[in-house]
């Protein structure tokens, strides 16, 4: 199977996933999207409103930021695969719990082993939290501590993964004046 396959064949089964409470009030569960063949896989934390209506991620607000970001490194979503932590809108946007997270696990390990990417961007402390635990990197300390910083794992010379800590877009959308900041971390990106 090809990464394109792979990533359909998870797919599938999170459509019909009903391992949590999450499935009983969700439009769609939002997957993931862009280029399966990126080296860059950005990782948010969970659908809202927006992405839950339309099944795709970072398409609200916070998304715009997101796509202003790509942009200042010269990039944009086709150059990139993202998806969430979360594949379904927790209730009223709060914060999922760790049953939630463990049991929505396995998606993101899919999608990780069929994209192989070689850059893996944390858009907030969640996310951040949940990959640094997967590719068991110690690391404590809040995202305001961590943010810009990149992380390297690797399983052998040829197969290395980098970790970058980002600031979640959605920071910008309620501070506008933190986005300079926002893009500065970026920036690391065009750097790798
Ligand atoms: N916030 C996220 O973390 N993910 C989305 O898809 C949208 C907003």
């Amino acid at each position: 199977m090809d990464r394109k396959e792979k990533l359909e064949e998870a797919k599938r089964e999170a459509v019909s996933c009903t391992k949590c409470a999450f499935w009983k009030e969700r439009s769609n569960v939002v997957f993931g999207s862009g280029n399966p063949s990126a080296r860059i896989m950005l990782v948010g934390e969970a659908p809202g409103f927006n992405e839950d209506k339309r099944g795709v991620p970072f398409c609200g607000k916070a998304g715009e930021v997101l796509d202003r970001l790509l942009l200042s490194i010269g990039m944009d979503r086709k150059d990139i695969y993202i998806t969430n932590v979360i594949k379904c809108r927790p209730p009223n946007n709060r914060d999922p719990l760790e049953e939630e997270i463990e049991n929505c696990s396995g998606y993101l390990e899919r999608q990780i082993s069929a994209i192989q990417p070689g850059i893996i961007c944390c858009l907030g402390r969640h996310a951040l939290k949940d990959i640094l635990k997967r590719f068991s990197i110690q690391e404590e300390g809040s995202i305001s501590r961590l943010h810009g910083k990149v992380f390297e794992k690797s399983e052998d010379i040829f197969n290395m993964v980098r970790i970058v800590a980002l600031y979640h877009p959605a920071v910008a959308v309620y501070n506008p004046g933190q986005f300079n900041l926002l893009q500065k971390d970026f920036s690391v990106l065009k750097e790798l």
